[in-house]
């Protein structure tokens, strides 16, 4: 059985100071055995979110980082800069990254692979855009944006990965994809993973739903067969995020 996993994208909000008042907030709302939560804040403020999770249920992650160890790469966070502060999950190739910032399939593998040498779980992004869902081709985009993306992973290593769906068009839109649309694209994911590693593989590794995620539309997501869990920005930060942890109580 599959644990969920629930994160938070806080994406470009909130200072070093706020963040410590709302994981502070948020603390004892996110409580929930039955998923593992992750709260992903922007990299200056990762140690103030560690200290402030401390002794909590929440993990912390960072939304970004780069490929090589260290060196003239300037504003780029190295991966043992993560793992010293005990940070233990990556946002790897978010929609928003690769649009605003030239990530593309290729420099997301380089960073799958980097995160996965450190031990840092990488939570891989991919979707389609709308112009993409409406041509039919989305199943397709999908798929060659995980093969590129697991190319070299190992089985192993591949297994421990979380992969989150989220589709561009349904991202800060408030446009929710409808529970089949987000099932059969997660179970889409499953299947290539299958192909490319077999049963077990595919059988652990995490799926998670992201897009305009709610307190309300998280329930009736989340029991899906195939997504086990979800990517959550905007009401991440509010204390409906509570609420979506809790999306089974
Ligand atoms: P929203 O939940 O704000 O649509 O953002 C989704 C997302 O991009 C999470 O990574």
């Amino acid at each position: 059985m599959r644990k969920k996993i629930i994160a938070g994208n806080w994406k470009m909000n909130k200072t070093p100071s706020e963040t410590v008042k709302l994981i502070e907030e948020l603390k004892p709302l996110v409580k929930n055995d039955d998923v593992d939560v992750v709260f992903c804040v922007p990299a200056i403020s990762l140690t103030t979110a560690m200290e402030a999770a401390k002794g909590s249920n929440i993990c912390i992650g960072a939304e970004n980082m780069f490929y090589e160890e260290s060196g003239a790469y300037t504003g780029e966070i190295a991966p043992n800069m993560l793992t010293d502060i005990g940070v233990k999950y990556v946002i790897i190739g978010h929609s928003e990254r690769r649009e605003y910032f030239a990530e593309s399939d290729v420099t997301v593998n380089k960073k799958v692979l980097k995160a996965l040498e450190h031990g840092i779980t990488p939570i891989i992004c991919c979707g389609e855009s709308l112009t993409q869902r409406e041509q039919g081709i989305t199943i397709d985009w999908i798929r060659q944006q995980i093969k590129i993306a697991f190319l070299n992973v190992t089985a192993e290593q591949a297994a421990t990965t979380v992969i989150a769906y989220e589709p561009i068009w349904a991202i800060g839109t408030g446009k929710v994809a409808t529970t089949e649309q987000a099932q059969e694209v997660c179970a889409a994911i499953r299947e290539c993973i299958g192909e490319l590693y077999g049963e077990a593989t595919a059988e652990a590794i995490r799926i998670q739903y992201g897009g305009s995620v709610t307190a309300a539309s998280a329930p009736e997501l989340f029991v899906q067969p195939d997504i086990d869990g979800g990517l959550v920005g905007g009401a991440s930060l509010k204390p409906d995020f509570g609420k979506i942890v809790n999306y089974n109580k």
